[in-house]
């Protein structure tokens, strides 16, 4: 796409405030959250104590954060409008229109402007199991029992799946829950912050911040690399399936973006994690599909500087954790909570309307109407 002066499609390099939450460095490959390099929490973290970084700027006094264990398990329950949304969704819904309206359902009239650390906590409580309990109601079962001594992961998979539950999968998804609590000012994270900036609430702006993360070239990828990964079917069909698909200029998911020019540090760590509960067979299939598409970016494209992003290794970890494909992007977004929460209470500290323009290239002005048609 050739650049025109004066306009930035895709918006890049615009920088539209400052945020002390995450620290995306493209060149390097690195992720940041408030100082500390993803490497430090990952693998280990408790989720409740990346929230608390995120959401109170400080660290946690223990390991998993006491406040945010306590914020949370005090907000496990639904509201009554979420639980009748719940009774009538149809069990066909896809898992992710279904995520959209429970979201949506679960501001009840309570919430206003200035979002607060209690609406996030709210959210970030409440989207789990609210999505777990859909889960189910598409398969018949009733709910599960909340268990107040567990963990905010471990509360996802138990409410999704009951007994029993496997350490080494909640260890596995902490990890990418940690992975992917924040990431600047991702397209998604940005619709957050534009409705925030007109001064609407958490739950509206995280709807809005839904439909975004929905599309397949930000958060509605994983589904698909699961989905190439079985057409692929075998480490020796690896090779050709992508030279087909690069020669018909396909996109091949899980690869490529818009920040990261040189390896996405969170696919790594996914990597790692991911061998850990992955079936070796899966895992050397996806090892194989990475090495065959590097090959052909370079051969194709290669001045593109295009690597596996959070998606590819991500969606390897989510399969072996037992999720289904179509709860994969959900997930993302559960795991997301936690950084739209922290952007909403940051965007209100300088807060400006969000108001871009674009370059009008319409007829002139001076047009007349005709006088015959509009009965002047
Ligand atoms: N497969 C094929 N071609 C690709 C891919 C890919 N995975 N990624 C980039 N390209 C192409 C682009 O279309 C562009 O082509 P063009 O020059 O002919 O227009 C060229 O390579 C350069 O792309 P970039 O400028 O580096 O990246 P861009 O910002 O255009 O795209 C994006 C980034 C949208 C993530 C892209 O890489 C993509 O669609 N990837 C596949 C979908 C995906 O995995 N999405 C998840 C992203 S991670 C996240 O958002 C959570």
């Amino acid at each position: 796409m050739t650049a025109e002066p004066g306009l930035s499609r895709g918006l890049d390099g615009v920088v539209i405030g400052r945020s002390s939450l995450s620290q995306v460095d493209g060149e390097n490959g690195t992720l940041v959250y408030r100082g500390f390099d993803i490497h430090e929490l990952v693998p280990g973290t408790p989720y409740e104590s990346v929230v608390h970084l995120l959401l109170y700027d400080e660290l946690p006094g223990a390991d998993p954060s006491p406040e945010v264990v306590r914020e949370l398990a005090a907000r496990r329950t639904l509201p009554p409008i979420t639980e009748r949304v719940l009774a009538d969704l149809p069990p066909t819904l896809p898992p992710l229109e279904a995520m959209r309206t429970i979201l949506s359902s679960l501001g009840d009239g309570g919430y206003g402007y200035p979002p607060t650390r209690a609406q996030g906590f709210d959210l970030i409580a409440r989207l789990p199991i609210a999505f777990a309990r859909f889960v189910r109601h598409r398969q018949g079962l009733p709910p599960v029992p909340i268990d107040p001594e567990r963990g905010q992961v471990e509360t996802y998979l138990h409410q999704m799946f009951g007994e029993p539950i496997d350490g080494e999968r909640v260890r596995a998804l902490e990890g990418y829950f940690d992975l992917l609590a924040d990431h600047g000012m991702n397209a998604s994270t940005l619709a957050l912050c534009v409705a925030i900036s007109t001064e609407s609430d958490l739950i509206s702006a995280a709807t809005a911040a839904l439909g975004v993360l929905k599309g397949p070239r930000h958060g509605g990828a994983p589904s698909r690399v699961t989905e190439m990964l079985d057409r692929i079917g075998a480490t020796e069909r690896a090779a050709p399936w992508i030279e087909e698909r690069m020669a018909r200029k396909e996109i091949l998911y899980g690869f490529g973006h818009r920040v990261y020019k040189v390896d996405d540090p969170r696919s790594e760590l996914l990597h790692g994690l991911a061998k850990r509960v992955a079936a070796p067979s899966r895992l050397a299939l996806a090892e194989t599909v990475e090495r065959e598409a590097l090959a052909a970016f370079r051969r194709h494209r290669p001045s593109a500087r295009i690597y596996p992003n959070v998606e590819f290794y991500g969606a390897v970890l989510l399969e072996a954790v037992g999720l289904p494909p179509d709860c994969f992007t959900p997930t993302f977004a559960i795991a997301r909570t936690a950084g739209w929460a922290a952007h909403a209470l940051e965007q209100t500290r300088e807060n400006r309307v969000m108001r871009p323009d674009v370059l009008y290239d319409g007829p002139p002005a001076g047009r007349v109407w005709p006088r015959a048609r509009s009965g002047r």
